[in-house]
């Protein structure tokens, strides 16, 4: 059994799985689904703590992971009615993302599984974000290749996912995230944190077509660019008279807000669409926060579905950050690069206990606040 930890950012988040299934080959052949190999997952939110300071404030974070994780553990173990004694591995978030979360994370999964004699893998992140579609149904879980947008409050990445773990990073973004831009015009609008939901929310009522903003840096094929927006909103909204108080007219902004979405959800389906034209993949996957918002689902499933791609956008559960991609990432991760499950060397390598933890390059090297997709090499 594998236990999987992710303290990346502001959720802390653990979950349990069967590894069994990912060693003896039936994963692979797509004969099991995550009902049959995730025991158990628990999540806990920090956004209440964060809201009054309208954004995350890291600090806050790695206290609350510190506070939180052990709790869970123990609320998980007692839920799926398992011992410490009954894992095999424990994986573990160990960047990019905010240096004293990862470090809360990553240290307690270092010492428990240090006491226990156990394997510790340490995780890529946005690599997990990428295998969220991986627990789901067997025969919705994406084919290679596929390219892959993964868009939340700290990332925006088109990937393209030759194979297993070989990845190339098409387009990023230069400045803001796309969860950051969502985020951002909401706090001008006058709403509150976290922003993209109700800024999605409340551009429902809107008015197409009443307001444009720039969609960005269509011309460069290889960056997103979100910070031109937010000057672009900023301008519009100090130009209607609204000061610092945010927009009041509920019309006005309901108005507002459907075009800061459409100019962020274009500039991502234009560069999405664009790859999918020149290489069309065998399945898209989209994931991250951004995920939720209904306008950028909506599009991307209308244009892709003319392209005939198959696309697969995992439940919200999964897109946001969770412990259940880190695990199904991990427990491939080791079933392909060999370890010993209850005493027997599988796929002829032993990971001793002690060396999983540098699996991206042999020694340990801690966590890694940045840490590109391009960085992580296939196995
Ligand atoms: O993946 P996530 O939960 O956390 C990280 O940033 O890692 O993503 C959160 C981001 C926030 O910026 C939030 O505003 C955005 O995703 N988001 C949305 C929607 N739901 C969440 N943005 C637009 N529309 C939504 N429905
Ligand atoms: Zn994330």
């Amino acid at each position: 059994m594998l236990l999987s930890i992710e303290t990346s950012c502001d959720e802390t988040a653990v979950a349990l799985f069967d590894l069994a299934p990912f060693f003896d080959g039936r994963f692979e052949q797509r004969a099991v689904g995550s009902s049959d190999f995730l025991r158990g997952e628990l999540i806990s939110s920090q956004v209440k703590l964060h809201t009054a300071y309208g954004g995350v404030v890291p600090e806050l974070a790695a206290r609350e992971h510190l506070k939180n994780l052990p709790l869970l553990i123990k609320e998980l173990f007692k839920c799926c009615g398992v011992k410490a004694g009954d894992l095999t591995a424990v994986a573990v978030t160990q960047g990019p993302g905010l240096k004293g979360s990862l470090l809360v994370g990553y240290s307690f999964a270092q010492s428990f599984a240090a006491s226990l004699d156990l394997p510790c893998l340490g995780v890529n992140h946005l690599e997990g974000h990428l295998f969220a579609g991986d627990l789901l149904a067997p025969e919705a879980r994406p084919v290679f290749p596929m390219v892959a947008l993964l868009v939340s409050g700290g990332h925006t990445e088109l990937v393209w996912v030759e194979s297993f773990r070989s990845y190339r990073v098409l387009a990023r973004t230069r400045d803001d995230a796309a969860g950051e831009a969502f985020d951002k015009s909401a706090t001008l609008l006058g709403l509150p944190y976290p922003g993209g939901p109700v800024l999605s929310r409340t551009a429902e009522s809107g008015e197409p077509g009443r307001f444009s903003f720039p969609v960005a840096v269509v011309d460069d094929a290889s960056s997103f660019s979100f910070s031109g927006l937010k000057t672009a909103v900023l301008r519009r909204v100090q130009e209607i008279g609204c000061g610092q108080q945010g927009v009041s007219d509920e019309k006005l902004r309901a108005d507002l807000a459907y075009g800061i979405e459409q100019a962020i959800v274009e500039s991502l389906v234009l560069k999405s669409i664009a790859v999918c034209k020149t290489t069309p993949p065998a399945s898209f996957l989209l994931t991250g926060g951004v995920a939720a918002n209904r306008a950028l689902r909506s599009r991307l499933s209308h244009e892709l579905s003319l392209l005939g791609i198959p696309f697969v956008v995992p439940p919200n559960k999964w897109c946001t950050d969770n412990a259940a991609m880190i695990g199904v990432c991990a427990a491939q991760i080791l079933a392909r690069s060999g370890m010993v499950v209850n005493g027997t060397v599988v796929n002829g390598r032993v990971v001793g206990p002690t060396l999983a933890t540098g699996n991206y390059g042999g020694a340990d090297v801690g966590v890694r606040a940045r840490w590109p997709l391009n960085q992580v090499g296939a196995m």
